[in-house]
């Protein structure tokens, strides 16, 4: 897992790869690499750490070379290590090459080649792909990747600079996404084309099986016969901004305080008020179509996972859908039964983790119809699915997710209202719902205004090491996200629970040294919450409650309360999420850690 990128035209190539991989560095910042070609001669540089680290050595670099591909790495085989950071070359430094994904039968062909005398220098499964394509060569590098493909298993892009080819990338993908970028005498290519956006929107996406040579003044595409494929270049419709922290001293907290602006933004134009209903204009499912959904799947990982988790709840609550969560991993090896009249919902926030995608191909295949739940314009999802509904969230930075978590969930509440009101939902329910939701960024607001008491609270709590997240109903997926919020950002242990399953085994673990976050904003089981936490007061455990104003009752129980506005229970989790978000970043100040890149975290996790 990792980006890819590489570079030829008429710029200073050093320059323009580092540039690359500091918008690439979402997926994975344990080692960064370089190789360059020029005169024939392939030089490179290598480091531990993120993409600065290598720009500190990058000087080692000639600045006249005007091809270069690079790398920044997530380590699946090897340890994160200088050895072990790409590129990987053969035995003769012939070629150098890049690689996002997994060569699954790597031992296999480690083996097969050590018997040939190859000696191998680092852990990883990549530096098989060098020293095969150098073993097939024989004045013919396209041939030389076509027997490489015929071998290798499993999800990669790889992206190749050869000294026998100068001025060109050759670059090749199986199930992993890669695409090519055509400026004017220049060619960029990249796991992700928008970071080509300052240079070219013109761009090529390569399928599987494809290779691509790219020239700084055309690019030509083969399958794996090496017959010659004729496809235009599509416009990126997206243009990626380049983001600045601002006055923030971490993305993670600018993020954070930009919620009121992206859930507008996510509301925005997709509820029509006089019929107390939402209105998708990009969904292109009809009325008929939606009517005759009789059940809901929604695949997602992460952060994403929580928001449909939330949504399960309001599906079943608001539209009366049977609507079931699956973690895209699990649910693609269960064989799983879709009964005709299902949506499968899919939701990420980068539109590239391995696993939705995996997940999501393997439904297609079964005849599924797929809508994705998505941040990110031309990622691979949403080339994928047969229609996207977008956050407009704005670029999210930091690796743990905040602002796309509350717009991923307000986009389903919409959902969610639509498909309630064309089955039983009256207008005036509609329309409450409706006023709920539009208060939200105001109520986000008030949660942002009380940031620096949270801060104050973080410092008390900032040394536990192990935490209890509860709640109910609503408030348990929430309970989920903060305490994934918590462990991402501050490396803290903390397990989160549906606060009536604590009596079964977790109780155990209660006392002075395990304080619980209790989640209360559910007001349908508020007096059965109370008294879970009685039951967590009783054994000394301590409490810090996230309520909603008004609430009575926490007096005796709860050692500090964060108080956040009130709205439905439905979309209770965006106020109370926004104050443990702000609870987690302030401990992870507190510790000291490294809040928007934490440590063996990628943005993008994009190997299954
Ligand atoms: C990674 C990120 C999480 C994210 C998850 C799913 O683990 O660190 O923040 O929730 O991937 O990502 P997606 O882009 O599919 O929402």
């Amino acid at each position: 897992m990792c980006g890819i990128y590489g570079y030829t035209g008429y710029r200073n190539a050093v320059k323009i790869a580092i540039e690359g991989l500091k918008k690439l560095e979402y997926r994975g910042y344990d080692s960064a690499g370089i190789a360059v070609l020029e005169d024939g001669t392939i030089t490179f540089a290598k480091q531990r750490g993120k993409v600065a680290e290598l720009e500190a050595v990058s000087n080692t670099l000639s600045n006249d070379a005007r091809v270069a591909i690079a790398h920044t790495r997530w380590a699946t085989h090897g340890k994160p290590s200088e050895i072990n950071a790409h590129p990987h070359l053969d035995t003769g430094n012939t070629l150098a090459l890049v690689h996002n994904g997994i060569i699954e039968n790597h031992n296999e062909l480690r083996s097969m080649l050590q018997q040939k005398g190859v000696k191998f220098v680092s852990d990883t499964d990549t530096e098989v792909v060098a020293h095969l394509v150098s073993h097939f060569y024989s004045g013919n590098l396209l041939e030389a990747i076509r027997e490489s493909l015929k071998l290798l298993r499993g999800a990669f892009s790889i992206a190749l600079i050869h000294r026998d080819m100068p001025g060109q990338i050759v670059a090749f993908a199986h199930q992993a996404p890669l695409a090519v970028g055509l400026g004017k005498d220049e060619a960029f290519v990249s796991s992700d084309p928008n970071i080509f956006s300052p240079y070219t929107r013109e761009v090529l996406y390569i399928g599987n099986g494809e290779i691509v040579v790219a020239h700084k003044d055309k690019i030509e595409l083969f399958n794996a016969n090496l017959e010659r494929i004729d496809r235009k270049l599509e416009t990126l419709t997206s243009i990626s901004s380049d983001v600045s922290k601002g006055d923030f001293a971490h993305y993670t907290l600018k993020e954070i305080f930009e919620q009121p602006t992206s859930l507008l933004a996510a509301i925005n134009g997709h509820f029509i008020n006089e019929y107390g209903t939402a209105n998708f204009q990009g969904l292109t499912l009809s009325s008929s179509d939606l009517l005759s959904v009789q059940r809901i799947l929604i695949l997602a990982c992460g952060t994403s996972w929580h928001a449909g988790f939330l949504a399960t709840y309001l599906l079943e609550d608001l539209a009366r859908i049977p609507t079931q969560v699956e973690i895209s991993s699990e649910y693609r090896y269960k064989n799983p039964v879709v009964v005709p009249g299902t949506l499968v919902i899919a939701i990420s926030q980068s539109g590239e983790t391995a696993d939705t995608i995996a997940a999501v191909r393997e439904l297609k295949a079964k005849g599924a119809w797929i809508l994705a739940i998505c941040n990110v314009e031309s990622s691979t999802l949403t080339r994928e699915a047969d229609n996207t509904l977008y956050l407009h969230a704005g670029p999210e930075i930091g690796v743990c997710s905040t602002k796309a978590f509350t717009s991923q969930f307000v986009v389903l509440a919409l959902f969610a209202l639509q498909m309630a009101r064309m089955r039983h939902l009256s207008k005036i329910e509609g329309q409450e719902f409706l006023n709920a939701i539009n208060a939200l960024p105001n109520q986000v607001a008030k949660v942002l205004d009380i940031a620096p008491g949270i801060a104050q609270l973080a410092k008390k709590y900032a040394h536990f090491d192990n935490f209890f997240f509860l709640g109910r109903r609503y408030m348990y997926p929430t309970a989920m996200e903060g305490a994934l919020k918590l462990k991402e950002i501050s490396y803290i242990n903390a397990n989160a629970y549906a606060a009536g399953e604590m009596k079964h085994g977790p109780i155990a673990l209660i006392s002075d040294n395990c304080p619980t976050v209790a989640f209360c904003a559910n007001k349908q089981t508020y007096e059965k919450f109370i008294s879970n936490l009685m039951e967590v007061k009783a054994r000394s455990g301590p409490i810090l409650a996230i309520a909603e104003e008004g609430c009575e009752g926490l007096e005796g129980i709860a050692d500090d309360v964060i108080i956040v506005p009130k709205t439905l229970d439905e979309l209770a989790a965006i106020p109370s999420s926004v104050a443990a978000q702000l609870f987690a970043y302030y401990i992870a100040l507190c510790r000291g850690a490294d809040i928007d890149q934490p440590r063996n975290l990628a943005k993008s996790v994009t190997v299954e």
